[in-house]
């Protein structure tokens, strides 16, 4: 019998900066979920990636003063090693810039247009660079940007569109159609609520830069960026391709795991572009909450956000990954705060679960010389814990089901709790004081042990690494008695197995150990603010004089200069055409970083950067204060 599928997937991450705790929260939840599914037996595909393309990205690398390929490339290198950190099992990771994803968007976009549902227009409105999103004047708030609050700018170009506003009436029925469709219920709400104020066809290319996908019957404009990156749940599975064998297995999604301030994109235009090409629709689309710091949206801008890896360092993955799954009800707002999580590591993870191990595995190595006991027949409390841990496995299933994430991990702690009161109510420590009771001792250790066997299976989706130590400790292997079938039964631990005793799972976070941790990371960033002299000679400069220069055709930031080393001659891209005309520039000498790595900027070879003092609003060039020849060395 064919194994059932489960397709899930997160949004694809703008690689513009490092991703910081709040992206880490999606992708573990989903992690989770996907985890879940393959130990309950489906055939799992988890798709996550990074959405390259668009005017926001071109504008940093720009400024950066690389090319766009070389800028995302070293970003989502980053985010890899991130996934990498927080044992995220994705099956597949897509970039907007695979060839392969380029050239499907241009079949869907074709087929769309095709379809009749495409035409070109003049587009005169306003868009938030930053969201990549177009706005009408009366869905701006204070001029400004609805979903994130920053600038927006008058576009007016030519342009393709999208006859979204034919769609309307057909998004309202699948709604209704598919009660489940769009969670959490409050989400959907505020979509039936947008439709019926009136759906807008929707501009679907730009002209004004280039960083992104052609429109394949008309290279000048590039295809809008939320086109090209909601197509990526397709295109990973190779959809109109000679080899889409993944398409017809996976498509349509059961879940797309979106923040609840993209839950537009996904239940509105990304239903209507699969209508339009005659494809199925996604099952669910599932908006979470936002963590948020001291009731503010985390953004680089505002210097608040929090970094993974510096908490993982810290605390280590599993309670990480506890903190994001257990904190806050899957859906909701929620705020993240380090005494919270220093909290949750303490109570939860070291007293309750780490304790329930230790003193478990402890007291059959003193009991029973480290053996797990034959059990006898069942007395007092036994049953009850028996009975709790054999109705875990549905309700969890039920739990993950309707993505109550955090619930799940609650009906375990709910059983760690359990078994914590059973040790105490049995007190084997009394019963070891009496030969007669020996019986009892060896059911109540065996019942111990079997319960952190479930535990541990249970947990295998949330901390896989916690898994991994609780089977060592009680000398279980990650195989069918660790699997889900073996929780259908009370009992498959065998007695005799060997239990080791390892180091506490969750170490106690002190008060302490904190301050120490800070101090010592202060004086490390202490000497991190300096370079050593043999840094700074790696630097290469020396000065150079402006032989031409010209402006970048259709940038408005960049110039191009040519360069005279001595004898040698180079080109520059240089971001200063804001503040600098070109013919001011011809016999200026300037200082040049010789020996930074090549970077192609609009399809011009750069070979290095000319140095600049900056601020808010102007910009000066670094020139000689005496003449000297060009090529002199500047140290
Ligand atoms: N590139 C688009 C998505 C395209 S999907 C076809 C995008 N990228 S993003 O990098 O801005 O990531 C957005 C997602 O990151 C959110 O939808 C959410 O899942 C997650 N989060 C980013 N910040 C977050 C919080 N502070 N809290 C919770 N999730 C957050 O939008």
């Amino acid at each position: 019998m064919e194994r059932k599928t489960y397709y899930i997937t997160t949004p694809i991450y703008y690689p513009s900066d490092k991703l910081h705790i709040g992206h880490t929260y999606t992708t573990v939840a989903a992690d989770a979920l996907a985890r879940f599914k393959r130990m309950t037996g489906y055939d799992v595909m988890f798709l996550t990636g990074t959405d390259e393309h668009g005017q926001k990205i071109q504008r940093i690398a720009e400024d950066k003063g690389v090319s766009p390929k070389e800028y995302v490339d070293e970003i989502v290198t980053g985010i890899k090693a991130l996934w990498k950190v927080m044992d995220i099992s994705y099956d597949k990771f897509i970039r907007t810039t695979d060839k392969e994803h380029e050239k499907i968007v241009q079949t869907i976009f074709q087929r769309m247009y095709d379809k009749g549902d495409i035409y070109k227009g003049e587009y005169k409105g306003w868009y938030c660079t930053p969201c990549e999103s177009f706005w009408t004047e009366t869905q701006l708030v204070d001029g400004k940007c609805p979903d994130c609050g920053r600038p927006v700018e008058m576009v007016s170009e030519e342009a393709y569109f999208f006859k979204l506003s034919n769609y309307a009436d057909r998004l309202l029925k699948y709604y209704e159609d598919n009660p489940d469709f769009i969670q959490p219920v409050s989400r959907k709400n505020e979509m039936i609520s947008f439709i019926k104020a009136g759906l807008e066809d929707l501009c679907v290319s730009r002209t004004s830069f280039d960083w992104g996908i052609k429109v394949p019957f008309d290279p000048k404009h590039v295809i809008y960026v939320w086109i090209d990156a909601l197509s990526n749940y397709i295109t990973a599975l190779g959809y109109s391709t000679d080899h889409d064998e993944a398409y017809g297995k996976y498509w349509p999604a059961d879940v797309h795991l979106v923040g609840k301030e993209i839950v537009r994109f996904h239940t509105i235009i990304w239903p209507a572009m699969l209508m339009s090409i005659g494809e199925p629709l996604p099952r669910k689309v599932f908006g979470h909450g936002w963590l948020v710091l001291d009731g503010g949206k985390m953004s680089k801008s505002k210097g608040n956000v929090v970094d993974p890896l510096l908490l993982v360092e810290k605390y280590g993955v599993d309670a990480i990954r506890y903190y994001l799954l257990r904190e806050v009800p899957f859906g909701a707002d929620g705020v993240f705060s380090n005494e919270a999580l220093v909290k949750r590591i303490n109570s939860d993870l070291a007293n309750d679960l780490g304790n329930l191990l230790s003193r478990t595995v402890k007291m059959v190595e003193d009991y029973f010389d480290g053996t797990v006991p034959q059990k006898g027949t069942d007395e007092g409390p036994d049953r009850d814990v028996i009975e709790m841990a054999l109705s875990l496995p549905s309700k969890m299933e039920e739990n993950m089901d309707t993505l109550q994430i955090s619930n799940a991990l609650v009906e375990i702690w709910r059983f760690v709790g359990r078994m914590n009161k059973y040790i105490d109510e049995t007190a084997p420590w009394v019963l070891a004081k009496h030969a007669e009771k020996k019986d009892r001792l060896a059911s109540v250790l065996y019942n111990s042990c079997e319960a952190l066997r479930f535990i541990a299976v249970l947990l295998k989706p949330y901390l896989p690494n916690t898994y991994t130590k609780i089977l060592e400790q009680i000398g279980l292997a990650d195989d069918e008695m660790a699997a889900w079938e073996s929780l259908k039964e009370w009992g498959v631990m065998k007695p005799g197995t060997v239990v080791k005793r390892g180091n506490p799972i969750f170490p106690r976070i002190t008060e302490n150990a904190e301050v120490k941790d800070d101090k010592k990371q202060e004086d490390a960033k202490a000497m991190e603010k300096y370079i050593t002299i043999d840094d700074f000679s790696k630097v290469e400069l020396r000065v150079a004089e402006v032989i031409e220069a010209e402006k970048v055709e259709k940038s408005n930031k960049l110039l191009k200069l040519k360069l005279r080393l001595g004898s040698e001659e180079r080109t520059v891209v240089s971001g200063i055409s804001k503040h600098y005309a070109p013919e001011e520039l011809v016999g200026k000498k300037v200082i040049l970083v010789a020996n930074l790595q090549p970077a192609k900027l609009f399809g011009i070879e750069s070979h290095g950067m000319i140095l600049a003092a900056s601020n808010e609003d102007s910009l000066s060039l670094l020139t000689l204060d005496k003449d000297i020849e060009s090529g002199a060395r500047v140290k």
